[in-house]
């Protein structure tokens, strides 16, 4: 791959991914045998993530795709969230575990849970790769977490900056960050 634009340096590798990502698809396994699990992708951040977590998921489940828009100050998505891509399958009496790349301020989450739990399912919990908790304006508690973090503006394996950098292969913290303080993630 061509040298990126920015300096960044890496924080968790392809291998600590694989790893991290292996381990929860077992106790997801788990937790959930013998229930009705739909695996509800926020997208677009979390591609990637879904994608290889729910091939580290030894039960039959199903996929589905949601995406929000936020319209807060700035970049920041601090303000007023609406579904703009619902979801494409029956949904009531089922157990979902929304799938997301980066939990910041966990307004985005708060609002899924919230919007979800007001549609008939049997449950509705959530699994974030990065956990990041210098910003968080909620008091959510992941139910499954990949990593901690406290600060940083992360990009790679699904997170981007600009639409950039979404198909590193590990995760790396840009470290001009400085120049991005207006959307430190997302
Ligand atoms: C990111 C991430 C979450 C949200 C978390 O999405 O995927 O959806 O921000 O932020 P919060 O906890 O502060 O609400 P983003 O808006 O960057 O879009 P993307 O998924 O398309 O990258």
């Amino acid at each position: 791959m061509s040298k990126p634009q920015h300096a960044m340096q890496e924080l968790f590798s392809q291998e600590a991914l694989a790893r991290r990502v292996a381990e929860l698809g077992a106790q997801i396994s788990a937790d959930y045998a013998g229930r009705d699990l739909v695996l509800m992708v926020v997208l677009g951040g979390a591609f990637i993530f879904a994608a290889d977590l729910c091939r580290k998921i030894t039960l039959e489940c199903s996929l589905d795709f949601v995406r929000v828009a936020s319209y807060g100050a700035g970049l920041e998505s601090a303000g007023a969230i609406r579904l703009v891509q619902p979801p494409s399958h029956r949904i009531a009496g089922r157990d979902l575990l929304l799938v997301e790349d980066i939990v910041d301020t966990g307004l985005t989450m708060q609002w899924l849970l919230h919007y979800f739990r007001n549609q008939q399912t049997a449950s509705v919990r959530f699994c974030t790769l990065i956990d990041k908790t210098e910003r968080r304006q909620t008091d959510l508690v992941a139910d499954y977490a990949g990593f901690s973090c406290k600060e940083g503006f992360l990009v790679g394996y699904g997170l981007d900056f600009s639409e950039q950098y979404r198909n590193l292969p590990a995760i790396y913290t840009l470290l001009d960050a400085a120049d991005h303080a207006a959307s430190p993630n997302p």
